[in-house]
């Protein structure tokens, strides 16, 4: 039995190490063995060639039976099971990020940047590294936002836009005025960017993840809005009025599982309902608030139409417009997709609403 330590970083959140002791592996192992070791709990902490210890974990996926999919709380609960036993193998790494298995690619940029610094030996599930890689990859590269003209690059654990529908439904509608807007739960930044791409003389996004925080800064900053746009870490609104305010909460209820979840997740919906109860008090009189939202939780049972009405009417909000687009997904719906005929009904609205007078 090996002992097993993980990476010391901020956001301890990131790791949840399933167990303190593993079984040390390598490349003789079949992926039937490895299943059983991980099923019974016991972690396996790889010493053999690194491509090989990425088969086995697309090995041990294949062996995993799909989640059900009628009903989407046993389809997230087999999901988050499922993860808890693939997260089970870990791979090594040296102090300062160094993977010290053969042909393994390195990692250390990237780990520093989603870490911090490290100086002890420890490991981490190869997943979640691989996770990482990708992430820096994709910050490196970032996504093109035909809106902006222009790329985003989300950090590691930041929502990103990959599906232009929604974005391109606030670079369209009317403005109702260009003085200020406020953009909560900014994420990368984008709508914010893209409000101030359309002229909006000031505006002030916020965000309750650090991380996101520090992603839309930088995102803003690289498009020549820094001087413009702020980012605030705050839970919803940031003090005072606009003539807009803007959000594209998590669009399904849930309990967020990883730091990534907290931008698809809104458990009870209460950023949703935190948006629209507070906006009026953030609302100039003749101001608008602009709720972005797939109806994604609709299709799953998970939220009615009529649901939401209520709450609009509730907040003291009415219905100015609402402009809906069919969801345009960024990988080809797969029929296999426990989900498939839900995300394929998916709508993506942008919900214009004004202060009840
Ligand atoms: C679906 S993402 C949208 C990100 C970005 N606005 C976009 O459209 O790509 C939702 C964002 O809301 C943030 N968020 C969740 N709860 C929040 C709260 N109470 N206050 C501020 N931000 C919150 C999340 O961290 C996440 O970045």
């Amino acid at each position: 039995m090996a002992h097993l330590v993980v990476p010391g970083e901020p956001d301890r959140r990131l790791f949840s190490p399933p167990s303190r002791h593993a079984v040390l592996a390598d490349d003789r192992l079949s992926a039937d063995a490895a299943l059983r070791t991980l099923s019974s709990g016991v972690a396996l902490l790889w010493r053999g060639d690194f491509p090989a210890a990425r088969r086995l974990l697309d090995a041990l996926a294949r062996r995993l039976p799909s989640p059900p999919p009628d009903d989407f709380a046993r389809y997230r609960a087999d999901r988050a099971r499922r993860a808890r036993l693939l997260s089970l193998l870990h791979a090594p790494l040296d102090p300062g990020y160094v993977v010290p298995l053969r042909r393994a690619p390195d990692v250390r940029a990237a780990c520093t940047g989603v870490y911090g610094p490290s100086d002890v030996p420890a490991a981490v599930p190869l997943r979640e590294l691989l996770g990482v890689l990708s992430a820096a990859e994709w910050r490196r590269t970032g996504v093109e936002v035909p809106a902006l003209g222009a790329r985003i690059h989300p950090h590691y654990g930041v929502f990103a836009p990959l599906r232009p529908e929604y974005v391109d439904l606030v670079a369209a509608a009317p403005l109702p005025g260009t003085e200020l807007a406020f953009d909560i739960g900014t994420g990368t930044g984008v709508l914010a960017a893209v409000l101030a791409h359309r002229g909006v003389e000031r505006v002030v996004a916020t965000d309750a993840s650090a991380r996101a925080v520090a992603c839309a800064r930088e995102n803003l900053t690289r498009l020549g809005f820094g001087e413009r746009a702020e980012v605030v870490r705050t839970d919803l609104f940031p003090p005072g009025r606009a003539p807009l305010v803007v959000a594209n909460p998590p669009w399904l209820p849930g309990r967020p599982r990883t730091p990534l979840d907290h931008a698809v997740y809104d458990p009870g919906h209460r950023m949703l309902r935190g948006f629209l109860d507070r906006a009026r008090r953030h609302l100039t009189p003749h101001g608008e608030a602009w709720l972005v939202l797939s109806d994604l939780a609709e299709h799953l049972g998970l939220r009615t139409r009529a649901q939401l009405l209520a709450w609009i009417e509730a907040a003291g909000l009415r219905v100015l417009d609402r402009t809906g687009t069919p969801a345009r997904h960024p990988r080809a719906l797969d029929e296999a997709d426990p989900l498939h005929r839900a995300r394929a009904a998916e709508v993506t609205s942008l919900w214009r609403l004004s202060p009840q007078r």
